[in-house]
């Protein structure tokens, strides 16, 4: 049927509105509250349907198909059966039905299939088919009774419903087949857990549910008689429906009252969800008219399936710009899959007798899918290589040089003199700190490699220059009262500490005292709050934190005095709201809690946006920044989660709720580590024994194993999310317990021109595990490198169900052995890191925090850097422990040779430079810099002190 502008603009409408859709609903704060979310977002759609009826006159098909005769008579065949009275609240009933449904999917998403919900256009084709319901072949021409048999046949063929049955299936098919395609995450679907075949169900019914709910909104709305009508009933049915979910969010609102606590007035998490709905409900709504006014001009159908291809080619299209790395390794079924979506739906576009797809003729979308295939080949040509070099070679290389760098740049001075222009110049000309002469000779006497290179600390102290020192003292007093907060007091030349009520927290305090001790004497008078707690308590909002750090990095007396003072009153409030008298019982659940990190990126960064629901699908676009190729190559950057919104569901710090309290204001807390989310101030805090001298094994002595061990004491809370979702757990079933299905992308040697050369290649989990010598898993006992602790009862619920999901491994002595993998806790970094890091065994570290020495490492020089999403775990350690002679992959021999020489290296570099840089004396220097910066910043005369060199 020809098609006039106003019809053409609807379809763009709807094409625009889809893709956009679809581009964005990859995060979204919306998830995170489904019911109340889908109330607003019906409710907006219902109000703009209201809306847009007033407008109707503007709108195609203005007139309403009935009043005029003549397009009565033209179109009676496509007109669909009278609708039942029934119809309307049997539409709202299965729209509040399908978003439980949705709900219910993505709770478990993990476990879903990708791509059902293809299938939706052949379940509207079918409709078509059994109801004999075909439009019409409209020709130009007038009918012509005598026509060719054979054209007769043609016609009958191309406009059959089984061949628009069959073109259907076909495409649908490919879209359905592009979901095998897409690389999956480690976060597993667990078989005590979570029911993967009823997630899947849920999944089919939801698309059987849409099919039915399209075909009678169809019917309905394609029975009113004008445009204005039409939107009206369509505005009704959503209004109504919206008041269905809001009744269903009501009722588990009131179920949820229990959980009072860890609901603080946090500031600017609403805004975000405001934008979220309004803009999301914006774009529904327009989806949803759209879909409307298109389908009443024709049939459900033809939308959907416009939809349904449309995100198949682009889907497509992105797989065929991948092919050649670790995510698309080989070019075969991509092209198959655009092949068959292209084939599909062109046919479809015959049987169904459309001449223009959105704004393109037929002929032309024909000639548009053709040279895609081809570009597509051809891109497939190109980018399908072998990989010459192994990626870590050459990361290994890089670093080496990088290493050099760095030293140099951390130990350019010689003479007290060179050091102070070395901090000017580093500090925009502000003097050292007084006792910096003190400090130097300090540092000297100690052998400290470092002496010019702090960045941590001025990182960590930039934004309180922002602040005036009242305000500093002020966040101090506030710290005090709180729970598990030491206090250590240095008052002349003496340092002191409070009493903590807790054991455990006496000997830190103690261990810092004995620290700080020998250089006391040199230290102006101050109090510091240290954090007893393992987890990192002071979150700023991103916003607050930059202007803080823009006002302390400008001119000393541009002070923002009046604005910080205004803030400080919403501060109280918040502090107010904790319950003081059971102060130990304040959480924060963990989804709020990701919400307050997503508030600490900045404006405009994939992590601010919101936390990635998808948990299901590995995010490419999340690794790239940090990585080259599958391997991780910039630990820096990795280190800052604002591009990577997925590790939120990756990590037990995220997936489990926050034990006490949190801070949104800036407030002076010494912690041991954090994230780089947090706002605390990094405090060299350890316990004395990770640098007990011991005689190590030599790396050639020890067992030719990866390791890595957890004792089931330190797993602490295990939520629905964390067990299948926290690193240490993904872990355990990805080496342990990888599910037939599961695959790895795997860099693997071949031979070509009598050399070895590389290409990555898809393989099933169990078969990558086979040959790599992995003991990974969770033992019962006490502490990991402690052999001497007895096996405990496994008794409560948490221990059991790690019990069941992961069995328990017998106890290790994790160091004899040559790669040992760190793995983070729930609150903090790997514990016996820097043991590890003594040892002679490589270090193969995964951790998203901070300590003091972070910024001394270098990644592939000292230690061996893994993903936490642990894509790359066998390809990293297939290189240095090699495949040849361990058994088959992909059903070939390997040839990749152990690159001993490299584990040796590193294992060598990391103890060296361990013996070197981060020694007690080390940390002892970090600390007295550290805390004459301190001082300085919170003196009233801060501007005017500082260390000049004697004339
Ligand atoms: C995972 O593997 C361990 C043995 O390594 C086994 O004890 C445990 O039962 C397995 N878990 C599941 C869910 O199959």
């Amino acid at each position: 049927m020809a098609r006039d502008g106003g019809s053409r603009l609807t379809a763009v409408c709807f094409l625009a509105s889809y893709i956009w859709l679809s581009c964005s609903l990859q995060r979204h704060s919306l998830i995170d509250q489904p019911r109340l979310s889908s109330f607003l977002l019906l409710f907006i759609s219902g109000a703009a349907a209201f809306g847009a009826s007033l407008f109707s006159k503007w709108l195609p098909g203005a007139d309403g198909r009935f009043d005029s005769e003549a397009a009565l008579k033209g179109m009676q065949s496509s007109i669909p059966h009278r609708p039942r009275r029934f119809y309307v609240p049997c539409i709202i009933l299965l729209i509040v039905f399908r978003l439980e449904i949705v709900h219910t999917v993505v709770q478990d998403f993990q476990c879903s299939v990708e791509g059902i919900e293809a299938f939706l256009p052949v379940l509207l084709a079918a409709h078509e088919f059994f109801s004999h319901r075909t439009p019409p072949v409209v020709s130009d021409e007038p009918e012509d009774m005598w026509g060719d048999p054979l054209e007769d046949f043609k016609e009958w063929l191309i406009s059959s419903p089984i061949t628009l049955l069959f073109s259907t299936v076909l495409f649908s098919y490919g879209v359905f087949m592009l979901g095998d395609l897409t690389p999956r995450s480690t976060y597993f679907c667990s078989t005590l857990m979570n029911k993967s075949s009823y997630t899947v169900l849920m999944q089919c019914l939801g698309v059987l549910i849409d099919a039915i709910i399209l075909v009678m909104l169809w019917r309905v709305l394609s029975w009113a008689r004008t445009t204005r009508s039409r939107l009206r009933t369509l505005g009704g049915i959503l209004i109504l429906a919206s008041i269905g979910v809001s009744a269903l969010w009501l009722e588990t609102r009131i179920s949820r009252h229990r959980e009072i606590i860890g609901h603080h007035p946090f500031k600017g998490i609403g805004s975000l969800y405001l934008f979220d709905v309004f803009s999301t409900g914006l774009l529904v709504s327009t989806l949803i008219i759209s879909t409307v006014l298109w389908a009443c001009d024709s049939t459900m159908l033809e939308p959907t399936a416009i939809a349904t291809f449309t995100s198949g080619m682009m889907g497509s299209i992105q797989n065929v710009l991948l092919i050649g790395t670790y995510l698309q390794p080989t070019f075969g079924p991509p092209l198959t899959v655009l092949s068959v979506i292209s084939a599909g739906f062109i046919m479809f576009t015959y049987a169904n007798n459309m001449r223009w797809i959105v704004v393109f003729k037929r002929v032309f979308l024909m000639g548009l899918l053709i040279s895609i295939i081809f570009a597509s080949g051809i891109v497939a040509l190109v980018k399908h290589k072998l990989v010459e070099r192994h990626p870590v070679d050459d990361l290994v290389y890089r670093n080496r040089v990088e290493a050099d760098r760095w030293l140099r740049h951390a130990s350019i001075s010689t003479t007290l003199k060179l050091a102070v222009a070395e901090y000017k110049d580093r500090h925009n000309g502000r003097d050292p700190p007084p006792n910096f002469d003190k400090w130097f000779e300090y540092a000297r006497k100690q052998n400290s490699v470092v002496i010019d290179r702090f960045d941590q600390i001025e990182k960590d102290l930039l934004p309180f220059w922002g602040m005036t020192p009242q305000q500093i003292h002020n966040g101090f007093e506030r710290l005090k009262g709180l729970p598990d907060i030491g206090i250590i007091t240095i008052a002349n030349g003496k340092a002191s500490r409070n009493r903590p009520t807790d054991g455990d927290q006496e000997t830190v305090l103690e261990s810092l005292l004995w620290l700080i001790t020998p250089f006391a004497e040199h230290l102006p008078d101050m109090s510091v709050a240290i954090n007893m707690n393992e987890r990192p308590r002071i979150l700023v909002p991103w916003d607050d934190i930059h202007r803080l750090t823009m006002a302390g990095s400008q001119s000393r007396f541009q002070l923002l005095p009046n604005r910080l003072r205004t803030r400080r009153e919403d501060v109280t409030i918040s502090v107010e709201s904790n319950p003081m008298d059971t102060p130990k019982a304040t959480y924060v659940s963990a989804k709020k809690f990701r919400q307050l990190e997503a508030l600490a990126c900045p404006p405009g960064s994939a992590a601010r946006g919101g936390v990635q629901w998808d948990v299901r699908d590995f995010c490419a676009s999340c690794v790239k920044p940090h990585s080259k190729g599958q391997f991780l190559e910039d630990w820096e950057m990795f280190l800052d989660p604002c591009h990577q919104p997925d590790i939120f569901n990756l990590h037990d710090f995220h997936t489990t709720p926050h034990l006490g309290d949190l801070h949104q204001d800036l407030l002076p807390l010494f912690s041991r580590s954090k994230t780089d989310s947090f706002s605390d101030i990094i405090m060299p805090m350890h316990d004395i024994w990770a640098f007990l001298e011991t005689e190590w094994t030599s790396f050639d002595k020890k067992k030719d194993i990866v390791v890595w061990q957890e004792s089931i004491r330190e797993v602490g809370v295990v939520t629905p999310q964390s067990l299948v979702g926290g690193q240490r757990n993904r872990l355990a079933h990805l080496v342990n317990n990888a599910s037939a299905a599961d695959e790895v992308s795997m860099l693997l040697g071949v031979q070509s021109d009598g050399k070895t050369k590389f290409q990555y290649e898809k393989t099933p989990t169990q078969g990558a595990n086979g040959p790599l010598p992995f003991e990974c898993g969770f033992t019962n006992a006490d502490h990991p490198t402690n052999t001497l602790l007895k096996a405990q009862p496994c008794e409560d619920a948490n221990c059991q169900l790690v019990h069941q999901e992961f069995g328990f491994k017998e106890l290790r002595k994790v160091l004899d052995h040559r790669y040992v993998l760190l793995v983070d806790g729930a609150d903090g970094g790997p514990h016996h890191f820097l043991p590890a890091l003594r040892s002679n065994s490589v270090p193969v570290l995964s951790s998203i925090f901070r300590e003091w020495y972070t910024e001394r490492l270098l990644p592939w020089v000292h230690f061996v850097p893994i993903d936490p999403r642990y894509h790359a775990l066998h390809s990293t350690m297939a290189y240095f422990i090699g495949l040849k002679n361990r058994g088959t992959i992909n059903g070939r021999s390997q040839i990749t040779t152990a690159r001993l020489e490299d584990a040796r290296w590193i294992a060598d570099e990391g103890r060296k430079w361990a013996n070197k840089a981060i020694r007690k004396e080390d940390m002892a220097v970090y600390m007295f810099r550290l805390l004459l910066e301190w001082g300085r910043v919170i003196n009233e005369d801060r501007d005017n002190l500082g260390f000049k060199l004697p004339e």
